[in-house]
Parts: structure tokens; sequence; C-alpha cells
């Protein structure tokens, strides 16, 4: 593959840029101002017909790669036949076999049940009604910086940003840190603990907090934790959402951590982003604490997206992605830790197909990621700070493709260290990434100030 120069955003982009404005600004978290109009393998095709490897997925959803007949035929195929059955009023096999399929994989010596929803969101929701309902408690204790979604309990439970403020939500929210290093975790329990002998019915948890920059935690914190837990009979719940269908080599996060979650939230990539569909596993008793229509939605267990959902899992499983994630995390992993001494880098840190490049300071992940796309790789970047730049690639990626990725990374990192960021693609950074419709992003003032510190230009 060579490396050229692509001129981001192109003149259809920047047409659709403008015109995303029609869509209000809550929805737009201003990545890179680029607008898709296909994809092709591990790749993605621009509205200008640029190609990008992709290492972003649809925030971690298309986990099989773009054009997979065999996944759209499943889906079409159903929905030539029945395209919906409201599985409330009419069951469907499709929505059983999924449910077969998922109850499965996930790990648990116990009768389990499944929940379908269209969202991870209204799956956290979900969970917490679950949780509350069979515990009879209110409390729910969730981590500092987690990310778990938008709808009103998920929302509440989220600790990223101030994301709740004027929406007038209830209360019973606890957040406490998520612990990285051995040395925080006997306090963090302390805090729990001390919490739980409030009203608190379940402590959820990203196994690998995404969002908040792919932070891990100590290898024995969810055991201890849920050791507690369980001697004040409240819940575990393990938001897999980011983390699950395989992308960090096992189906889901949790099980790097030898534990059995109460119930397991997933969504995004069970699909591989071919149709919006997420789900609540659970032990069977708790599940069916909630009565009838406590939980319930127009179109969960669609039929279609169910066939399109268990046929990507079965890819995952037919063509080994999550030894594929492994075996090609661990290459990457190991050309990017070339990077470890540069003055840029302050870690490199990940699982599987879930690695993050903390850059020195805020802002300037963003700047690594758009120059990235200029040379035709198209990472996120996320972090409190926007400081990690995320690098969640298709769980198909080669290791020709993983070696090239990491080769335009290397150069990026050593145009900073060198100060040969082009001025243009700041400048793009600054009004596409974090532009007049991004009031939630606090670069403008003092960005140049910010940079220079820290020899980016
Ligand atoms: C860990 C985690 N939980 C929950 C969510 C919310 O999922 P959705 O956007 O499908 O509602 C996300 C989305 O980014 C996530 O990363």
């Amino acid at each position: 593959m060579k490396i050229k120069i692509i001129d981001v955003p192109g003149k259809n982009s920047r047409y659709l840029y403008e015109k995303s404005k029609l869509i209000g600004r809550t929805q737009n978290a201003c990545l890179y101002g680029i607008a898709l109009q296909s994809g092709d393998g591990n790749h993605i095709i621009d509205a200008d017909g640029n190609r990008y490897l992709d290492f972003l997925s649809g925030a971690a959803s298309n986990i099989i790669g773009y054009g997979r007949g065999d996944v759209v035929e499943a889906y079409a195929k159903t929905a030539m036949r029945l395209q919906h059955s409201c599985y409330a009023y009419n069951l469907n096999k499709e929505a059983i076999e999924l449910a077969e399929k998922l109850i499965d994989i996930t790990p648990g010596d116990f009768e389990k049940k499944v929940l379908f929803d269209l969202s991870g969101s209204s799956s956290i929701d979900g969970a917490i009604k679950i949780a509350r309902k069979f515990t009879g408690k209110k409390g729910i204790i969730a981590f500092k910086n987690s990310e778990h979604g938008s709808t009103s309990l998920s929302m509440q439970a989220s600790n990223l940003s101030n994301l709740t403020e004027g929406l007038f939500l209830d209360n019973g929210f606890y957040h406490v840190t998520f612990p990285t290093r051995e040395e925080e975790i006997s306090d963090v329990l302390a805090q729990i603990k001390a919490l739980l002998k409030k009203d608190v019915a379940a402590v959820l948890a990203e196994p690998i907090q995404g969002d908040a920059g792919i932070l891990i935690p100590p290898k024995n914190f969810f055991e201890e934790l849920q050791y507690i837990l369980k001697e004040w009979d409240a819940l575990f719940i393990a938001d897999e959402i980011q983390t699950g269908a395989g992308r960090t080599g096992r189906w889901w996060g949790i099980e790097n951590f030898d534990v059995v979650p109460d119930i397991l939230v997933c969504g995004k990539g069970i699909s591989g982003g071919y149709a919006p569909i997420s789900a609540v596993i659970g032990e069977e008793k708790m599940v069916d604490s909630l009565e009838k229509a406590q939980h319930l939605f127009t179109y969960g267990g669609h039929p279609p997206s169910c066939a399109a959902a268990k046929k990507v899992l079965d890819v995952v499983e037919q063509e080994k992605l999550m030894e594929n994630a492994l075996q090609i995390g661990k290459l990457l992993g190991s050309e990017l830790k070339q990077l470890k001494n540069s003055e840029m880098i302050k870690d490199i840190r990940g699982l599987g197909l879930m690695l993050g490049l903390e850059i020195v300071t805020e802002n300037l992940a963003g700047i690594v990621g758009m120059r990235c796309i200029e040379y035709g790789l198209y990472p996120g970047y996320y972090g409190k700070y926007n400081e990690v730049l995320r690098l969640q690639p298709p769980l198909t990626l080669t290791v020709e493709e993983a070696l090239w990725a990491a080769k335009i990374i290397k150069k990026v990192i050593d145009e900073m260290e060198n100060k040969e960021i082009p001025n243009s693609t700041i400048e793009k950074y600054k009004k596409y990434s974090c532009g007049s419709i991004c009031s939630t992003c606090s670069i403008n003032s003092g960005f140049k100030e910010v940079l220079v510190k820290h020899n980016a230009i």
C-alpha cells in the first residue's frame, strides 16, 4: 500500500457537513467532518471516493468488516419473508435462535434468559431495572468516567462528562474511582463497601473502560469486588457493549478477569453493524423479576436483525476472529511499543483489538487522528481529555494491514516530534473536529499555546 496525502474533508463531505446542521448538534461528536459512502473489507470510502483503512469500525461495531454478502443475505432473506412480527405479540424463530446463541456464549453455569433491545443504552436501562426489581433496592454504583449510554438511566450511570445537566433526572447513582493500579483497589473497595451499607442493587462496570481512554483494571479487581457484592446481595452488571463480541480476544471482556457477571449487556458488535440490536443476558430468576411490559419494545427481537446478528456471531466463531483479534492485536501492540521512548507518547495499552495510544496532552490525539486520516488510516480518539488515539479495527484485520497502520501512526508521531505536522491539518482539526457546531469541546481558547508547550507545532 502506497502512502499519499488525501485532502480531507473533500468537497462532498464538506457539503454534507454544512447540511448536517439540520440534525441537532447533540448528535454530532465532530470527529473529522468526513461523510462515509461505502465500505469494502476492512476499508471505508468517503463521499468523495477517498479510501481509508478503518480503525474505528463505526464505534467498535463493524467487527467483521464491510460488504459481507452472507450477513446481508441472512437479513434480506428474512425481511423478504417477514420484516417484522412485534415479538411481544407474535414470537419469531430468529429471535429465539439468537437468544439460544447468546446464552450459549455467555459465561455462567446457571439458567439464563435474554431481553432484546435496539441500543446499548436501553439495554443498560434494562439491566438496571432488573437489578432494582430483583433486589428491591435502588442504588447503583458505577465508575468515574464511565460511558453507559444516553437513555435516562444509562446516562445517570455514566460519568465521563456532565451529560445529565439540565435534564432534571432522578438520582440513586454513585460513582467511585475505576482502579487501574493494584494499589488503588483497597481504597476503591472500601468506598464500595461504605456505599453498600446504604441501599445498593448493583455495581455496573465496563470490564475495560472504553470512552475514558481504554483503562484496564488490575487482574483481581472484579473478583474481589464480586466477593463483596455477594456478601451484600448486590448484583454485578458487566457492560460489554464496547468490549464484547470478541473484541478483546474472548467473547466478553469480563472473561479476561475470570469473573461471571450476574447480568451481561451487549450491543454494537453483536450484529457487526448490519442491524441495530442489543441484548441483556442474565440469570433466569433475575431477568424474570420484571413484570410483563416493564422492558418491552415494538422492534425488540426484530426478525431480520436477529438473523443478521446470529450470522455475525457464527462468522466470528467459524473464521476464528477472536484468535485473529488476539494475534493481530499483539502484533500491532508490539509495533507501536517501538514508540515507547517518544516524548509524545505516555502509554500504549489494550487487549486484543481494543488498543489505545495515550498522547502526552489533551487534544493531541485528535490531531494525530486527523493527520492519520490524511494518510488513509481512520482511527478514532477519546479519553476524558481527547488524549487517547482509539484503535478498534474490524476483527478481520490482516497482518499486512496492521503493519501498514503501525507504519502510518509511527510516521505521524515522528512528524509531531519534529514539529512537521502541517498547520493546515491543525486548522482542519479545529474546524471539523471542534468547529462551530460543537460546543462541548473546550479547545478553542488557548489551543495554540497547549500545542506549542508540548512541542507539537
Ligand atoms: C461501554 C458502552 N456502553 C454503552 C454505550 C451506549 O451504547 P449505544 O450508543 O448503542 O446506546 C456505549 C456507546 O458508545 C459504550 O461504549
